[in-house]
């Protein structure tokens, strides 16, 4: 029998669509999974008539694997990945390689990487964004790992990738737990972008009074310019789609949101690394707060909110509003991408990042044609500070910025919620500010715990402690940052 190019275990529907895919590029490939009956289901259905292997235990697949072999993971993210591993390792040998192709956390990979190198195993913890279709069609997938393998893997993963201009979404990200830790990064984008796509919704329906179809005919309009995504593309469609009666089938569905939690560890982290990754954040929390449904049931019989009615011009907020989308949304790329940087530098990471930009140009669920710019600001300048410095996004906040004001300003006054809108407008601020508050601040700290100083008339890194009252010691405490 032909053996088989690479193998995959985990035939949900990533796993199977994945199969179907490498099949479809000339790919011999073998499956298995833990409930076998599966294995016979899909090699009747979905896979009848390709001569996949399909395989009953994970001995069977070692065997049918050419060597080295590669074993592609499509399983739950955590303890189930590593049970797999630990299963898989008596049929493999030194040079073998494992990819995890689920939505693992990157600190997992990291250790993976490192745990199995030690038993002379090549791993790769590899993000696949793009759902059925992309899984079916080419998604977008960023590999991280053990770089000795990507040689191993290189063709298969690129022949199976989304293609923008020709050009593979595919391309080795970096070390160790890298290429999971740019789709985490990836994923906490989606949230921002999504968040972002219901403010909008939320100013258009309930502050301007448009109806829904109004509204996807604006969110399809805009769709055709410099907002054009995947994302504003469905969201349209979804606000087209009515039921049986002809109401938008939208209007029916619960107001409360579910998350599996890529989003949250974005967030996590980037409070460990000390970034102000706002917008995400925010996204995350607008989920939860949309969760306590019951409560805020409740809470809204009892919180008043003003008595405002829009009036004003209606076409005017609506291009005010998209000026608010499209820059918001460049502040959330920035943060994003300052997240990737500290990342990098934490983990001593070479993450290349108009390659990442290209990545997500086709594929995966953040497509989009600002991405292009991305990617072109990166390669104007690999050593970019901040995204918001480039010549193209600074120039397009300076036209942008007017209209967001006064979106954010017109919600307050409406009292709509605009965490997304509003707190990456207060990030832009605090950023282009030559003077924060924190000389306050930092004076607060010094009063009432001796934290220090330091001054804008000495060098940084010099640090002063006042008694502020007269009855305090001499003893400052020690100065560090967290
Ligand atoms: C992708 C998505 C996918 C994610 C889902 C659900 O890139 O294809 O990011 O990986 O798991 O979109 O995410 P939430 O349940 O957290 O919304």
């Amino acid at each position: 029998m032909q053996k088989a190019d690479i193998g995959l275990i985990g035939l949900a529907v990533m796993g199977q669509n994945l199969v179907l895919n490498m099949h479809d590029h000339g790919y011999k490939v073998a499956v298995y999974n833990r409930t076998t009956a599966r294995v016979d289901e899909f090699l009747a259905g979905p896979a009848a008539d390709t001569g996949i292997i399909g395989t009953h235990s994970l001995e069977e697949l070692s065997v049918v694997l050419k060597k080295p072999r590669k074993v592609m993971l499509m399983v739950k993210a955590g303890e189930v990945v590593d049970a797999f591993i630990e299963q898989l390792l008596p049929h493999l040998e030194a040079g073998d390689i494992i990819i995890d192709g689920g939505n693992s956390l990157y600190t997992d990979s990291n250790r993976r990487t490192r745990e199995l190198a030690a038993k002379g195993i090549l791993f790769i913890g590899s993000g696949v964004s793009g759902g059925e279709e992309g899984a079916r069609r080419g998604p977008s997938i960023m590999p991280g790992g053990n770089p000795a393998a990507w040689p191993q893997v290189q063709q298969i993963f690129q022949d199976i990738a989304a293609k923008v201009n020709g050009e593979p979404c595919c391309d080795w990200v970096g070390e160790e737990g890298a290429g999971h830790f740019v789709k985490m990064v990836h994923n906490g984008i989606e949230y921002g972008d999504m968040q972002l796509i219901c403010e909008a919704y939320d100013f258009l329906r309930r502050g301007l009074g448009l109806s829904v179809p109004e509204i996807a005919a604006i969110f399809d309009e805009w769709n055709r310019g410099s907002l054009e995504s995947y994302l504003m593309e469905i969201s349209s469609e979804i606000l087209t789609y009515q039921e049986a009666d002809g109401t938008p089938l939208v209007d029916k569905i619960l107001d409360a949101a579910g998350q599996k939690g890529t989003g949250k560890w974005t967030g996590i982290n980037a409070l460990e690394l000390g970034v102000p990754l706002s917008l995400i954040s925010e996204a995350v929390f607008a989920r939860f707060i949309s969760a306590m449904h019951e409560e805020r049931q409740r809470a809204a019989a009892v919180l008043p909110g003003p008595d405002t009615i829009f009036a004003g011009e209606v076409q005017e907020y609506v291009q005010a509003l998209h000026d608010a989308l499209y820059a918001a949304k460049i502040v959330s790329y920035a943060q994003g991408y300052l997240l990737m940087r500290a990342a990098a530098g934490e983990y001593g990471w070479h993450l290349n990042y108009g390659g990442i930009a290209r990545m997500w140009r086709g594929g995966c669920i953040i497509r989009s044609v600002f991405l292009d710019n991305i990617s072109q600001a990166y390669s104007a300048d690999p050593d970019l500070e901040n995204l918001l410095l480039a010549d193209f996004f600074a120039g397009a906040l300076a036209k942008a910025q007017m209209g967001w004001r006064r979106v954010v300003a017109k919600c307050a006054e409406l009292g709509l919620p605009a965490p997304a809108l509003s707190s990456a407008l207060a990030f832009y601020d605090g950023y282009r500010s030559h003077r924060l508050p924190a000389n306050l601040l930092q004076a607060q700290r010094d009063y009432f715990g001796a934290h220090t100083y330091e001054r804008v008339d000495r060098p940084r890194g010099e640090f002063f402690h006042t008694d502020w009252t007269g009855r305090g010691g001499k003893v400052a405490s020690g100065t560090y940052n967290v």
